[in-house]
């Protein structure tokens, strides 16, 4: 089956980055000249996903407002013959993408959020992209690389990466039997171990693809790690009905949810922008030179 929605869970508050982020929600925050939503829908869409599902916080409706037809905006930049300008605008939406928006009343943890979503997704497999984490391949982008891995296996996949294992009560963790290079089965998974009982170093990051049968199991799920509704505890479940897989995907991970993996984020980009690259590089030595770092 083709994949061609994806969730994107974007209800949280935003603590990290108060106050910044008390009115506009964290996923709105620029990365250069981006704000890092929409950097998840473009990888999404370049994946071959035609439904973007945002599940939402009510208070902050900054995200939808970012993907609504802004038509006077448009008239506007047309009238001045700012075309550039006008296609900026009208991509963030490009033609044949649909939005749609569910909202999460409580921050029950992620595994609610993605259940959120069920009625607008339904039985079909599908993607899961925690936007915090950003993901830079040079190329179409680690969910394109998922769902060729899809394509090929039909079963769930989830995104992993080795991490630093005192980091481990972080992420969810996996322990896993190699299949191929870089693609492993899943045997267990376990939401943020501490690192001395973690089966692995392996860490989950946010990207998805699941079977629809993921929903069943998120129902009748309990508080889990943090007293909250854990995606990795319906992820623990699905496996024991189905095969699940993990993939080592190919790109660099900017932990967005924190202040320094943002800078990075930022720094990174700017280093890639054609306006701002040479200038940016010449001030970043500078600097760097100035303060004797
Ligand atoms: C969530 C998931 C966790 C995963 C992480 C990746 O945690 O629950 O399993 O490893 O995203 O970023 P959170 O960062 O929301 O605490």
């Amino acid at each position: 089956m083709k994949i061609r929605k994806a969730v994107f869970p974007v209800a949280g508050l935003g603590t990290r980055f108060f106050p910044a982020t008390k009115i506009v929600a964290k996923e709105m925050l620029p990365v250069v000249d981006k704000p890092i939503i929409q950097y998840a829908t473009e990888e999404a869409v370049n994946a071959g996903i035609t439904e973007l599902i945002f599940v939402i916080s009510r208070t902050k409706t900054s995200i939808q407002e970012h993907y609504t037809k802004a038509t006077e905006l448009e008239k506007e930049l047309e009238s001045r013959n700012k075309h550039d300008l006008l296609n900026t605008i009208t991509n963030i939406l490009p033609a044949g993408i649909s939005c749609a928006y569910v909202e999460q009343h409580k921050a029950l943890g992620l595994g609610h959020a993605v259940l959120c979503a069920r009625p607008l997704v339904g039985d079909e497999p599908f993607a899961v992209i925690l936007p915090d984490d950003m993901i830079d391949d040079d190329a179409s982008g680690c969910l394109q690389q998922m769902v060729q891995v899809y394509e090929q296996n039909q079963s769930s996949i989830i995104a992993i990466e080795e991490v630093n294992r005192s980091e481990t009560d972080k992420y969810g963790i996996v322990s896993t039997s190699p299949i191929a290079n870089g693609l492993h089965r899943i045997n267990a998974i376990v939401e943020k171990p501490k690192p001395d009982v973690a089966p692995s170093n392996l860490a989950v990051v946010g990207r998805y693809i699941l079977s629809g049968a993921i929903f069943d199991f998120l129902e009748n799920l309990g508080k889990g790690a943090g007293g909250e509704i854990q995606l990795t505890d319906g992820i623990a479940m699905l496996l024991k009905k189905e095969p699940v897989l993990a993939y080592e995907f190919s790109g660099t991970r900017y932990d967005c949810g924190s202040k320094i993996g943002y800078l990075k984020a930022t720094i990174n980009y700017a280093m890639k922008h054609p306006e701002l690259k040479h200038e940016f590089a010449a001030f970043l030595r500078e600097h760097m030179q100035a303060r004797q770092f």
